[in-house]
């Protein structure tokens, strides 16, 4: 895991030269909305670019977990299909659906059932690399190709993907001091509960950070944002628990009245919590800053592993779920 983390700006470049390359055809009719179905690793993505596109794209964006898609999915729906190995079965059923609706439909997946049905179907696919051995350290792929999409069929400006570009030389720069303070981080997260917390605009950092503490070190964790956890989660501080670890994840140009609300919980969670350790983001804009935590994160998954004595690339009770729901057919 730790070679394909210190893979993730190559990925990138990869990623980008894929994406410039892919051909998206225009639909038949106006896009009045985007849909994304994807699950774990190859969901996230959509997380990130929900987030990068909110100022400039102007039609609603959704993204779909679960089996169903909502009824908003029609024959206006951009409705992409996100699935690593192109074989989880949400997806699957969630393509099955959108086949239905008219919608302009375009896969992204290294292979499998959903690029047959592609083919079969003659809807645009984007066929990322196969050979990675796990679908979360993929991220780089998804995000970047959701991206190219949009910009292809002009939902966005090339904006985005330029900030994408940038931070390549961001990530290659400051690789070695992120793994040196991640080391540290992972030093005082070991055997604690990291609870993380960021603000709304960058929710899919924190939940990128806590799949992968999840995934990648084994270890149970929560996240929330503020300021919405200042109107609930923040009265549940109430004891003192040695083995709560707070992360916040902070950026200079947070909303500054959310970086009060940080700076109020901060005073007031240490009562409860010994462990609070505040990461700054580097970079110019949030494309930037986004990727420079994702990839510190994923630096402290991968020190947590070690600290654990856990292969951070198994997930093995991932694939006995699945094999045990495959049984069923
Ligand atoms: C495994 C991982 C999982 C998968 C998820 C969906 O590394 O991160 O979260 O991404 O089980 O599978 P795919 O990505 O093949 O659709």
């Amino acid at each position: 895991m730790n070679q394909l983390i210190a893979r993730f700006p190559e990925q990138l470049k990869e990623a980008l030269s894929i994406g410039r390359a892919a051909t998206i055809n225009p639909h038949s009719e106006a896009l009045h909305n985007i849909y994304v179905a994807g699950l774990g690793g190859s969901g996230i993505g959509a997380d990130f670019v929900n987030e990068f596109v909110r100022n400039e794209c102007t039609i609603p964006f959704t993204i779909g977990k679960g089996y169903d898609i909502p009824a908003t999915v029609g024959k206006n729906t951009l409705a992409i299909a996100s699935s690593y190995s192109g074989n989880t079965e949400e997806t699957l059923s969630s393509f099955e659906q959108i086949k239905t609706r008219g919608a302009k439909v375009v896969i992204i997946s290294s292979g499998g059932k959903l690029i047959e049905l592609a083919k079969e179907h003659g809807y645009d696919y984007i066929q990322v690399p196969g050979n990675w051995p796990s679908p979360r350290a993929c991220l780089g792929f998804s995000l970047v190709q959701q991206l190219f999409v949009l910009y292809k069929l002009d939902l966005i400006s090339e904006k985005t993907i330029q900030s994408v570009e940038r931070s390549i030389d961001l990530l290659e720069t400051e690789m070695e001091a992120i793994k040196a303070d991640a080391k540290q981080v992972a030093e005082r997260l070991d055997k604690k509960i990291p609870i993380i917390y960021t603000t709304d605009r960058m929710e899919s950092v924190a939940v990128r950070l806590r799949q992968q503490i999840n995934e990648n070190s084994k270890m149970l964790c929560w996240h929330h944002v503020i300021p919405e956890m200042n109107h609930n989660e923040l009265v549940g501080w109430r004891d003192h628990k040695e083995d709560w670890a707070v992360v916040y994840l902070r950026n200079a140009d947070d909303h500054k009245r959310n970086a009060v609300r940080i700076d109020i919980n901060k005073e007031i969670i240490s009562k409860y919590a010994d462990t609070i350790i505040e990461i700054y983001s580097k970079g110019n804009d949030l494309v930037e800053k986004a990727m420079y935590l994702v990839h510190y994160g994923d630096w402290i998954t991968w020190y947590l592993s070690e600290l654990h004595g856990v292969d951070s690339i198994e997930v093995d009770v991932i694939d006995y779920l699945k094999g045990e729901l495959g049984k069923l057919g």
